[in-house]
């Protein structure tokens, strides 16, 4: 069974909290959600094996550490993923990226797909599917099972804020997966939104409305 893990550290929180506050303006809540992708990364990647090798500093021949295992992607949901992705990058900069587009029908809430571009070796890759906002989990649960479609095997969901409606959505359709979350608030509205959330993140990110 899949994990929910919040990260509940204190610089991830802090800045959590500038993102929530409907004062804060698009340049820097772009920017925040940058900086809490970056942290949320570093805390994703805590799992990743090591392997030893041997190298040659100025002053002598050590053993030393490097990554080993599975290559990584991530997979940002459209729009709202994308204000995720570079801040990921900074960590992981080798990682590719595959783009899902989903956006959420207002009158229903259901997720409707208009775009899928992934790295042709999913399979192979250890996945990290970004999307700031986890409502109704219609949108990430319909985005893993399109990538398990497409043969990816390995996966997270990393949210920055999460309703337990979505929680048990994702729980019940992909119990496979873990999931990373900034924070799990208290509820939805009765427009999907989160409570009390941040509004709307793809508006907020990039100025729309
Ligand atoms: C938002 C958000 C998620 C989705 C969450 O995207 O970024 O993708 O809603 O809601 P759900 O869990 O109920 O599916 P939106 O549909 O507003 O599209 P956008 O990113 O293009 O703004
Ligand atoms: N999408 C958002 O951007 N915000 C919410 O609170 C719910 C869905």
């Amino acid at each position: 069974m899949g994990q929910v893990n919040v990260l509940d550290h204190p610089l991830i929180q802090h800045k959590l909290t500038h993102i929530r506050d409907y004062r804060t303006g698009t340049k820097a809540f772009r920017e925040l959600v940058d900086e809490v992708a970056t942290l949320m990364a570093f805390e994703i990647t805590r799992h990743l094996p090591l392997e030893e090798i041997e190298i040659e500093t100025p002053v002598c021949k050590a053993k030393a550490y490097q990554l080993a295992g599975k290559k990584l992607g991530i997979i940002p949901i459209l729009r709202a993923g994308l204000g995720m992705v570079d801040g990921m990058l900074n960590l992981i900069p080798a990682a590719k990226v595959g783009h899902v587009g989903l956006y959420r029908d207002p009158e229903t809430l259901k997720p409707v797909e208009y775009y899928c571009k992934l790295p042709s070796d999913i399979q192979e890759r250890e996945l990290i599917v970004v999307d700031p906002m986890l409502a109704t989990g219609g949108s990430a649960s319909a985005a893993l099972t399109l990538l398990k479609e497409k043969g990816a095997v390995n996966m997270k969901l990393m949210c920055l804020i999460a309703a337990p409606e979505g929680v048990e959505q994702v729980k019940k359709d992909h119990p496979d997966i873990d999931i990373y979350l900034g924070a799990l608030d208290e509820k939805l509205n009765e427009h999907g939104y989160i409570v009390p959330g941040l509004g709307d993140a793809g508006d907020r990110l990039f100025g729309t409305k």
